[in-house]
């Protein structure tokens, strides 16, 4: 067998040989050839498109609806796929190319360890390797304050008024918290603990109230993101380490971090002076229409901009009395100072640094983790929109209580309340056989369909003011279901409670589709495509009934019909279940909550480090990138040898 080797041997001598000459003049022109300070000076920051996608892949559309249905959900569905097959397909597969978009998007080097950072995500099997720009987002205004400053204001909140938790990484461990006793703060901890022997020494301030926290004016959020801007550099030398700091030390400064108690007032005014001078939370005398017309079908009401449908700069004034944080929360303690706070969720306007919640990270919660004994194929599903919470919200007295979002969703699906005299608009088909696929808004009376279609409930009517009585002939509650039962049904609608819900990943990874209100935003955002991988709705529910006869159908003659017609679109929402399923496997994982992490709390370290502009990892990639082509071709040449 050593034989029929023996006169190959050379062979990879030569190639290894002839590509370091190759690598050496390269680095040579390099060098020399490159005026890095220009460069460096020269760099815009602009939406990158480096990467060629062929445009076949995008545009092979096997999972899309039937070509001559004309139902406005088509078309938004063909667009969204559009852009979440580029999406996907433009994700970096290299460090180089992790690392070339990173400059190219954010103006500076990758922070230190990001090298360690690409190691660890790789090992994960990472599938999005780019879907990262939320951290960005959320840390970029800290840029406009020195560090010193920011470590300061970590410690003025070690205060049991500030309600935060205070966990320490020191000597690459998980040290302490401050206020422990918080249940979020334990989660938090433990996945720290994966990430900590990467990290120096840090305080990381965490909220561990429901509700978001820091609401910084527009103006002057955009001077420290000027500075931001301003001060981009790319040194060609870094230290890819962080600097020793001492966060006992940072006392010296002080600063106060001005909460003040806010709880039950309308959010909209702080919130809009969150808001850019042009907005509708800031000129009311606007059209809404036209304001609407930016992010919602004219015709049939659909999200056609789910992002955009919970900015609160476009929305709030509309919301400002429907949604239980903005005109009732039970726990509001803002403050409008640029402060570094970790949290779960936040609204459009919050300047919270946003982490994966916790309820993502234990599986031993059954209240929200994905238990998949209790799902099962499509078809054997039931055939409704399924919803259970508890009455959450907001503060409920009999004032309140039919704004909260929670109660609104309830009563809107109560066949027995709605009566006959409610209607909806639906996008019906225009001619009975629907030959030519054309649908027109139709007024429909749901409360027979309500009652058919959707099974929809309080598990439990608890925390009213001054007690529950004023409930009692308006709601019933249906308890007993285990989270896991909801599977058993084809539709699962999420709705806000005090915060964000928490059962939106289990949602994703079940079998069945979810539907989702919201005017929260959470770490994942970016990389969920709404009509791909669920069903949007407004904050209003004005669109639940064009949305649940699309999937379900609507028989000619049904009762409340009217004679109006939907065809069915069962197929379509088994699309989006799979989908989401699928997806929601590779990129919504208990390791994509540590890669976030990591990212996460690499970004944070640097911008706190006094050293933050000279330190980070300046390389190519080259090195780490030929680890992975040495495994693979060690590997295959161990067994070549080996033969
Ligand atoms: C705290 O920082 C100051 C100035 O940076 C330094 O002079 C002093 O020695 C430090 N104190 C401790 C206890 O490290
Ligand atoms: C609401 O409750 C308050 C006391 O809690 C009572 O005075 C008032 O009459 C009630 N209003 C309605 C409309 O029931
Ligand atoms: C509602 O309409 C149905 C038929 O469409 C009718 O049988 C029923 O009596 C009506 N109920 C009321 C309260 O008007
Ligand atoms: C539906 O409304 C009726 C009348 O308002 C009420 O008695 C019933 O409890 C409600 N059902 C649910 C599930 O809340
Ligand atoms: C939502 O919109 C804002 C403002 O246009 C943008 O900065 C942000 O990146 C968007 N988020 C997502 C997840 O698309």
């Amino acid at each position: 067998m050593a034989a029929t080797n023996g006169p190959l041997r050379p062979w990879p001598i030569f190639l290894l040989a002839f590509c370091g000459a190759c690598l050496f003049i390269i680095n040579i022109i390099l060098i020399t050839g490159v005026d890095v300070k220009g460069r460096v000076s020269k760099i815009i920051v602009r939406p990158h498109k480096p990467f060629h996608i062929p445009p076949d892949a995008i545009n092979e559309d096997s999972d899309l609806p039937d070509e001559i249905d004309r139902h406005p959900i088509v078309a938004l569905t063909r667009d969204q796929l559009k852009k979440f097959k580029k999406h996907k397909l433009s994700q970096s597969s290299s460090f180089s190319q992790v690392i070339a978009k990173y400059r190219l998007k954010y103006g500076r080097h990758p922070p230190p360890k990001f090298d360690e950072w690409y190691r660890f995500a790789r090992k994960r099997k990472c599938a999005n390797l780019d879907d990262f720009d939320q951290i960005m987002d959320d840390l970029r205004p800290f840029y406009g304050i020195p560090p010193a400053e920011i470590r300061a204001m970590v410690r003025a909140m070690d205060t049991p008024k500030s309600r935060v938790s205070i966990l320490r990484i020191r000597s690459n461990k998980v040290a302490e918290t401050l206020r422990p006793d918080a249940w979020r703060a334990g989660i938090f901890a433990k996945m720290l603990g994966v990430i900590a022997e990467y990290l120096p020494d840090l305080d990381i301030a965490m909220n561990y109230l429901d509700e978001p926290r820091v609401v910084v004016p527009w103006e002057e959020l955009q001077e420290r993101l000027a500075i931001e801007q301003k001060n981009r550099v790319q040194p060609a030398e870094t230290v890819n380490e962080f600097s020793k700091i001492d966060w006992d030390n940072a006392t010296k400064v002080e600063v106060d971090p001005g909460f003040f108690e806010f709880s039950g007032m309308n959010y909209m005014d702080i919130a809009s002076k969150g808001c850019p001078p042009g907005s509708y939370a800031r000129r009311p005398e606007l059209d809404i229409k036209r304001i609407e017309s930016t992010y919602k079908d004219p015709v049939g009401g659909f999200i056609r901009d789910f992002n955009r449908s919970s900015d609160l700069c476009t929305m709030g004034p509309t919301l400002s009395n429907l949604h239980g944080f903005l005109f009732s929360s039970s726990t509001t303690v803002p403050s409008q100072k640029l402060i570094p706070i970790f949290g779960e969720c936040k609204v459009n306007v919050n300047n919270d640094i946003l982490f994966p919640a916790n309820k993502y990270y234990d599986p031993d919660d059954t209240r929200y983790a994905y238990d998949p004994s209790g799902d099962g194929p499509w078809h054997e599903k039931t055939d409704q929109m399924f919803w259970r919470g508890v009455t959450s919200g907001g503060v409920q007295n009999n004032a309140t209580y039919m704004n909260l979002q929670r109660h609104r969703f309830v009563a809107m699906t109560n066949g027995t309340k709605l009566g006959n005299d409610t209607t909806y608009t639906i996008m019906a088909a225009i001619s009975e056989d629907n030959a030519i696929g054309e649908y027109t808004p139709t007024y429909f009376h749901p409360a027979n369909f309500a009652k058919v279609a959707t099974d929809v409930a309080f598990s439990e009517i608890v925390w009213c003011v001054p007690n529950c009585d004023f409930l009692a002939d308006k709601l019933s509650a249906r308890p007993g279901l285990a989270f896991k039962d909801s599977f058993k049904y084809k539709y699962l609608v999420d709705i806000d409670g005090h915060s964000f819900s928490g059962r939106w990943h289990a949602f994703l990874k079940s079998h069945s589709m979810g539907i989702k209100a919201t005017i929260f935003k959470e770490w994942h955002d970016q990389r969920l495509f709404e009509w791909v991988h669920f069903a949007p709705m407004d904050n209003r529910f004005d669109d639940l009934y064009a949305l649940l006869t699309y999937f379900m159908g609507l028989e000619k003659g049904a009762e409340g019909s009217d004679g109006a017609y939907v065809p069915r679109h069962d197929t379509e929402a088994k699309r989006i279940a799979d989908r989401s399923r699928e997806w929601a496997t590779q990129v919504l994982r208990k390791e994509d909550v540590e890669i976030y992490m990591f990212r996460l709390m690499l970004e944070y370290a640097r911008v706190v480090d006094d050293n933050r502009d000279h330190i980070g990892y300046s390389g190519d990639g080259s090195e780490v990138d030929a680890e992975e082509k040495d495994g693979w071709w060690g590997r295959k040449q161990r067994r070549w040898w080996s033969r």
